[in-house]
């Protein structure tokens, strides 16, 4: 979806200063006109007639002259689901509040009612103390709401510039001048955003960029961040706080959904927690745990992916020799995009791959995959020279794959679950018997997977659109794993679920390689690629430059490599690597015993909304 700003006045908001008929009509000039000014309703006076707003727990709360946001009594019903019940949310000017909850929880949903994209059943939402009823996200916007989407929302076939002035056409045009405030916006906050580049052209990382440069080029004074770091290497992360901290300190408000506790440690004022479509709670994030959170969202322990036995066999399942693709830019410059890559993976055996997103991990997954030609080099699975071959061939030949992007490349959204569980299988067991498909055989086999992967679902002829973020990968990698692949391609396979699904999927994917399952990892999240490879390549600029032992790494020399700074073998100093060490035990230690001594999964089993 693409937001579109409509011409008509004010997004249906009102002061909430009673007595007297309805306030009169007020036209708040485009966002970004009013850039540092704060909207002058924002002086509203909190008279004694008004209703005194509640905080989460329902109790009064001091006011509203300080309340960015403030939703209530939230209620949001889809067939069959619950996905938001009675919510209070009080977000402070400001700051950044952290909004979490296990997936599927309906931190989504809330969000993309603040932003006008869907209409509650029931409850109030009022901006800086008026309240206000949007329509669409042209009402939001024009309430200096912004949102970053969990799932991109840029148009593939066009360009980053025409991405980012799509619908906000009014602010500086769509030509010479938008263009500079894009480079301006983009230098401001190290962005790195190219206007020119055709966004189809760009990876998860640039997308995830340029979603928020559209929302920052439109001046907005609330942010809605859904998940924006999900694919986001440490250092990247880094800098959006950076940028965070400025745009608070401009007097920006930020709500910011991530299920990276320490992340939400890291840069949160404040934290509420949502269970189950309703909140349950706010967190201090200076006095609470990581596992505290952990607890309180998911009612279970913080995982830690730390390496167990090894598993790795000499038997060789997969051989990358001398890959090379050239690719020619927008420019027309031919680049070198995988530059002779050979590598090897065996049977039980992880592979990880550590880099900054747009150094080739892409396109060394599609030329595996068949689905980008080759310009030199072979791949050979369990023996079998693929080279040539198509991708279908590569699939029924055992390999899975979980893409970067799972709404572009692993999933028909407006399709039921059970047709998205044939997707990429179609010629496969239990999906078709001869030269035809077994539909009821691969609803039965759906009815599996919901149930053993933990997809949150009131059942498979719901639309794959229709699950959450964290839910529609989980369904992905439950069908990946039903064909017992020999090889399994996973980018990011974590990507967007919480805690407690993390540490499921880990396990699947350990258990698989016990069975002689090879690995060929790919994650922005570092502590996942050392916990889970046995082995760690490096790739920068197309090449794979520096290789390690998981064991004998630490995230953060991981992390100077993929910029190019060291190349070789790398091996972290003892000290460093035993402090790492230290505190991931700590960590795993204190996760698993409860401080009061009851057990955490004793809070899990409240029914599921809509159940
Ligand atoms: N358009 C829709 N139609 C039907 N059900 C929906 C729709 N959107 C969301 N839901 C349901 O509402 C519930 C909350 O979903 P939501 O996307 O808000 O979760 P979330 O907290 O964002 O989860 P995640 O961390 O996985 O992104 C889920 O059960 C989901 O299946
Ligand atoms: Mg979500």
């Amino acid at each position: 979806m693409i937001d579109t700003v409509h011409g008509r006045g004010p997004a249906g908001c009102a002061q909430r200063v009673p007595p007297g008929p309805v306030p009169s009509p007020r036209f708040p000039p485009w966002p970004s006109e009013r850039n540092d000014a704060p909207p002058d309703h924002q002086e509203t006076a909190i008279t004694a007639s008004d209703p005194v707003p509640l905080r989460k727990d329902g109790t009064p709360s001091a006011g509203t002259a300080t309340s960015a946001v403030e939703l209530r009594g939230i209620t949001k019903r889809f067939p069959g689901v619950v996905a938001n019940h009675d919510i209070n949310l009080t977000v402070r000017t400001g700051t950044v509040h952290a909004l979490m909850g296990e997936n599927g929880a309906g931190k989504s949903t809330l969000m993309k009612i603040l932003y006008g994209m869907q209409k509650p059943d029931e409850g109030t939402i009022a901006i800086n103390g008026e309240q206000c009823e949007f329509s669409t996200p042209g009402d939001a916007i024009s309430r200096g709401i912004g949102m970053v989407h969990q799932h991109f929302m840029l148009a593939d076939n066009l360009t980053v510039l025409e991405n980012v002035v799509l619908g906000g056409e009014k602010i500086h045009g769509i030509g010479a001048k938008a263009k500079a405030k894009i480079k301006e916006i983009s230098d401001q906050y190290g962005l790195g955003v190219r206007p020119d580049a055709l966004v189809e052209d760009l990876g998860v990382a640039d997308r995830q960029r340029v979603e928020i440069l559209k929302v920052l080029y439109r001046g907005a004074k609330i942010l809605i961040l859904d998940e924006p770091t999900a694919v986001l290497v440490p250092q990247e992360v880094d800098a959006l706080f950076d940028n965070l901290r400025e745009l608070k300190s401009e007097g920006v408000t930020v709500i910011f959904i991530s299920h990276k506790l320490h992340e939400v440690l890291a840069v949160a004022d404040a934290i509420s927690v949502i269970r189950r479509g309703t909140t349950v709670g706010d967190a201090d994030p200076k006095a609470v745990t990581a596992r505290q959170l952990a607890e309180m969202m998911v009612g279970a322990e913080l995982p830690s992916p730390e390496s167990r036995e090894s598993t790795v066999t000499t038997a060789e399942m997969l051989d990358v020799k001398d890959l090379r693709i050239a690719k020619t830019d927008a420019e027309g410059i031919e680049r070198v995009v995988l530059d002779d890559i050979s590598l090897r993976i065996h049977k039980g055996e992880i592979l990880g791959i550590a880099g900054v997103e747009g150094n080739g991990q892409a396109e060394l997954v599609e030329a595996i995959m068949g689905m980008l030609p080759l310009d030199g080099g072979t791949v050979t699975l369990d023996g079998k020279d693929l080279s040539g071959t198509l991708t279908r061939a590569r699939r029924e030949a055992g390999i899975g794959y979980i893409p970067e992007d799972r709404h572009r490349h692993g999933l028909l959204l407006e399709a039921p679950l059970w047709e998205n569980r044939i997707l990429g299988h179609v010629t496969e067991e239990p999906n078709s018997k001869g030269m035809l498909l077994d539909p009821s055989a691969a609803r039965v086999d759906t009815r599996r997977i919901v149930e053993q992967y933990d997809v949150r679902t009131p059942g498979i002829e719901v639309t794959a659109a229709s699950l959450s973020g964290g839910n529609q990968q989980k369904l992905i990698i439950g069908r990946e794993m039903s064909h017992q692949p020999k090889l399994l391609i996973a980018a990011h396979p974590t990507r967007g679920v919480d805690v407690g699904a993390q540490a499921q999927i880990w396990e699947h994917i350990r258990a698989a390689q016990r069975e002689g399952l090879a690995v060929l990892l790919i994650s922005a999240d570092l502590d996942e690629l050392i916990g889970l490879s046995d082995t760690i390549r490096v790739i920068y600029r197309g090449r794979l430059v520096a290789d390690a032992d998981p064991a004998t790494v630490t995230a953060e020399d991981l992390g100077t490599a993929m910029t190019g700074a060291a190349s070789g073998h790398i091996e972290s100093e003892p000290e460093a690597l035993a402090e790492a060490h230290a505190v991931a035990a700590e960590g795993t230690q204190a996760e698993n015993t409860p401080a009061d001594g009851t057990d955490p999964s004793d809070t899990a089993d409240d029914p599921q909304a809509g159940e």
